[in-house]
């Protein structure tokens, strides 16, 4: 029998390649070799988000597009929406009494997106609300409502899972339970680098290519990125490694990796032939994507029936597991 993963990504805009190079191609790898289940987390894009409800609905089925385009395979993974799944939203209120007030302010994921919040609404205490803070509680009953016994994310995403073994633990201690305690598979490369040279590349950075954008805006886009700024000439000899078109070069045109690099160093490369030649690369990378993405676009009867057989598959594990919880918890009255 496989093991059971589980994951989840926020509905609140398209992939770009970041998201690719750095999370999704890994899950596309793990679907092979693991019971995989992927959550479209609503719920918690809802509690940023809640006043903007719109902004999560519209991209639920953009997102699911995105992810079946990359080469995530529904015969091999459960898709499914955190909402459609209550049981999820049973098991937060059951662990919220497994968790101080204290520590979730002081898990350090919570702590960085409260005080970016600060920074952008003022140092106003109502501003942060109990659902922001609690969701770390939910992501916990995300994975464990599924007995997902591991879980990949990047490295930002470590204090999640910390938080959700240390209640499971408390869970297990108190209740006479052995629910699994998850652990997180850590992707190599969880950040990819934004066209400005950026740390982190994002939407509202405005430094990212997405999968669905098309040849022009892709051209544009690698034309203005961050080259060696010392470089002036054609043939004046530059640095790669300070260079984005040589990062994005290394990721969708490897086999010819050698070349820009030794060329670059000696001069031998202009900056704007190389970024026409990555701009090419880009598009090839984005081909089979492009038309995987046509077929379901044209085909959206499919992408609503793999949420919904998600769904159901998942809410049936989710009854399993909470049937089990509440016979623990000593309230399954009547059952
Ligand atoms: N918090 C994750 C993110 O922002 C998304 C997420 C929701 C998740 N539920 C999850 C990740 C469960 C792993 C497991 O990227
Ligand atoms: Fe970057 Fe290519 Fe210019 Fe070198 S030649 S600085 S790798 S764009």
């Amino acid at each position: 029998m496989k093991e059971r993963i589980l994951t989840g990504i926020r509905p609140t805009g398209n992939l770009h390649i970041g998201h690719y190079f750095g999370t999704v191609q890994n899950w596309v790898k793990l679907q092979d070799e693991y019971d995989m289940f992927i959550e479209i987390a609503d719920v918690q894009a809802l509690t940023d988000n809640f006043n903007n409800p719109e902004k999560v609905r519209e991209n639920i089925k953009k997102l699911a597009i995105d992810l079946l385009s990359v080469g995530i395979d529904p015969s091999k993974v459960t898709l499914f929406i955190q909402s459609m799944v209550p049981q999820i939203a049973e098991l937060t209120v059951y662990y919220s009494n497994l968790v101080t007030v204290a520590r979730l302010y002081r898990n350090p994921t919570v702590k960085t997106e409260i005080a970016q919040k600060k920074a952008l609404f003022g140092n106003d205490g109502e501003s942060v609300t109990y659902g922001f803070v609690g969701y770390p509680v939910s992501q916990a009953a995300d994975i464990t409502c599924f007995k997902g016994k591991y879980v990949p994310v990047g490295d930002d995403q470590l204090p999640l899972i910390e938080q959700t073994r240390e209640i499971v633990r408390k869970f297990n201690s108190i209740y006479k339970s052995n629910m699994i305690e998850p652990q997180a598979l850590l992707t190599k490369t969880s950040r990819i680098k934004g066209l400005d040279g950026n740390e982190k590349m994002g939407k509202s950075l405005g430094n990212a290519i997405f999968l669905v954008d098309d040849d022009e805006t892709i051209s544009k886009k690698i034309m203005s990125a961050l080259t060696d700024t010392k470089k002036i000439r054609a043939n004046d000899p530059a640095n790669p490694d300070v260079c984005m078109v040589y990062y994005y070069h290394k990721l969708v045109n490897d086999n010819n990796i050698e070349t820009v690099c030794s060329e670059c160093k000696k001069g031998q490369r202009g900056c704007v032939a190389c970024k026409k030649e990555l701009i090419a690369k880009m598009i090839e990378f984005l081909s089979p994507i492009r038309s995987k993405r046509k077929y379901y676009e044209e085909n959206i009867n499919e992408v609503d029936k793999i949420l919904l057989d998600g769904a159901n598959a998942a809410k049936k594990e989710a009854e399993k597991t909470i049937k089990e919880i509440k016979k623990d918890m000593q309230i399954n009255y009547y059952e």
